[in-house]
């Protein structure tokens, strides 16, 4: 029998960054949970409907939208509604990761990692939580980062906009407990995804982050769905406002 907090038949999620990495193992997951599916990424990529379908999805829709642009993130969420009439689970998971030193980052390139890493957020929950509100229940899960409680140099805005996504998750939790929806944060570590790979292409990061963790080996995006498939359950109504941080038990430094 399938859990109860595995089978989403009849929700209807958004996935933002939903083409590659984290956000596309979550798109999966959810799809075969038996969710109405709506992946949402500024790239172009062909065949993502029909993979979700394939995978068990009551439907599937792909977007391409840069959910930065306050009047597309809009439009988006009207075409949705007006496909789907609901939105029941929201996961903010874009996000952009430069690395450079402080003196380095130039005002436009900080207010660029704000608006990706937390302003998306707070348009697409701004954009989405009416109708949520309209069918008492939501679930929105913002992925954060495990940098925000670690020593690590070279990432001052990224991991400033992290911390923000964990306060803007904790004041939705209370502005919009009492309406069904919840809202929680993930943390992950150092996971292997196109973007880390292009960060660290010749792959000795993940065997040295492993080395610091519990669980002694580099983590993918398989390790976080679970977290993610629960926090987007029926089961996990009475949980709100937390960060998990999916880490693989990381509790020193490199
Ligand atoms: N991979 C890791 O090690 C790691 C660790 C901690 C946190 N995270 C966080 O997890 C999330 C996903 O990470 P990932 O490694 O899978 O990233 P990724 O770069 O592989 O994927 C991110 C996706 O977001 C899309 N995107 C970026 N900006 C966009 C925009 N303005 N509009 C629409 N789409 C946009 C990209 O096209 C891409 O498909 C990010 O928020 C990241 O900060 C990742």
């Amino acid at each position: 029998m399938t859990p109860l907090h595995c089978n989403k038949q009849g929700k209807v999620a958004l996935i933002t960054g939903a083409a590659q990495g984290i956000g596309r193992a979550f798109a999966e997951r959810l799809a075969a949970e038996g969710a109405t599916v709506v992946g949402v990424d500024r790239q172009d990529i062909q065949g993502f409907e029909t993979a979700l379908k394939d995978l068990g999805a009551g439907d599937a829709h792909y977007a391409r939208v840069d959910v930065t642009d306050e009047a597309a993130v809009e439009a988006l969420a009207a075409q949705v509604l007006d496909r789907f009439g609901r939105c029941d689970i929201l996961i903010n998971n874009v996000g952009f990761t430069p690395r450079e030193p402080l003196e380095q980052i130039t005002l436009a390139q900080w207010r660029l990692v704000m608006a990706v890493n937390v302003e998306s957020f707070f348009l697409t929950c701004r954009a989405f939580v009416p109708a949520m509100k309209s069918n008492a229940y939501g679930r929105i899960v913002n992925i954060s980062s495990d940098t925000v409680g670690l020593v690590i140099d070279g990432f001052a805005h990224y991991i400033a906009s992290k911390g923000a996504v964990i306060g803007l998750t904790r004041a939705l939790a209370s502005e919009l407990g009492e309406c069904g929806i919840t809202v929680n944060s993930i943390a992950p570590g150092l996971t292997k995804t196109p973007n880390t790979f292009s960060m660290f292409p010749d792959g000795k990061m993940f065997d040295l982050s492993a080395q610091a963790q519990a669980i002694k080996r580099p983590s993918t995006p398989g390790d976080l769905v679970g977290a993610m498939s629960f926090l987007t359950s029926d089961d996990a109504a009475f949980l709100t406002g937390q960060t998990l941080i999916m880490n693989g038990g990381q509790l020193r430094a490199l």
